[in-house]
């Protein structure tokens, strides 16, 4: 009977690391386009740190598997993909040349 409420104890304590180790979403998403540097998506920082809902990007602006749209800028600034949002008015523009390494590292 104590090991059972031992082994609980141990169990509820580890539970809140477990959640914290859990990705977010799809995880981190690397793109690598050949002209430029690569672009890293973090589903934990839109979601989490920034709020956004999953329904906000799925399946309105993406599919739910990597690479299922050929992204590219020239689609981006006319407001499609991450130009959705980063157009300058929910986030940081896509064509300000200030703004493309906040992307491309
Ligand atoms: C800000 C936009 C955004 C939000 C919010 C978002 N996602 Fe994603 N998700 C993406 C993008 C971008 C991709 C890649 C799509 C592509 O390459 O075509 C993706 C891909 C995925 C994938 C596939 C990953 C892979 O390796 O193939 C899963 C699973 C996923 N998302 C789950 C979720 C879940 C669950 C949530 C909510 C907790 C969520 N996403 C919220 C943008 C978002
Ligand atoms: C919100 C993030 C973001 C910003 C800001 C951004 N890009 Fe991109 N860029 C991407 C993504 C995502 C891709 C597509 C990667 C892939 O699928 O291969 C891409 C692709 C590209 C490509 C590959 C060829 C093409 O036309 O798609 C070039 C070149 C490029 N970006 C240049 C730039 C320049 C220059 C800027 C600044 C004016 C910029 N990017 C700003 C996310 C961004
Ligand atoms: C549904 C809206 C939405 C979409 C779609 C979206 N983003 Fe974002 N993104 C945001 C918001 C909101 C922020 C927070 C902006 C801020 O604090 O100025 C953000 C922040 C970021 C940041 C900065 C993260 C940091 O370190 O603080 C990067 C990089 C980024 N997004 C890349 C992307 C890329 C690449 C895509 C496309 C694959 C994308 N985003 C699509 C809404 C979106």
């Amino acid at each position: 009977m104590k090991k059972a409420f031992l082994i609980c104890f141990v169990l509820l304590s580890f539970a809140p690391l477990n959640a914290f180790a859990q990705k977010v979403g799809g995880g981190d998403l690397t793109f690598t386009p050949k002209n430029a540097h690569s672009v890293v998506f973090s589903h934990q920082i839109h979601v989490t740190v920034k709020g956004l809902k999953c329904s906000g990007c799925h399946y309105q602006v993406f599919q739910m598997t990597k690479g299922s749209y050929k992204m590219d800028m020239s689609k981006m600034t006319k407001g499609d993909f991450c130009g959705k949002c980063h157009n300058g008015q929910k986030s940081f523009d896509v064509k300000d040349p200030k703004n493309c390494d906040k992307c491309h590292k």
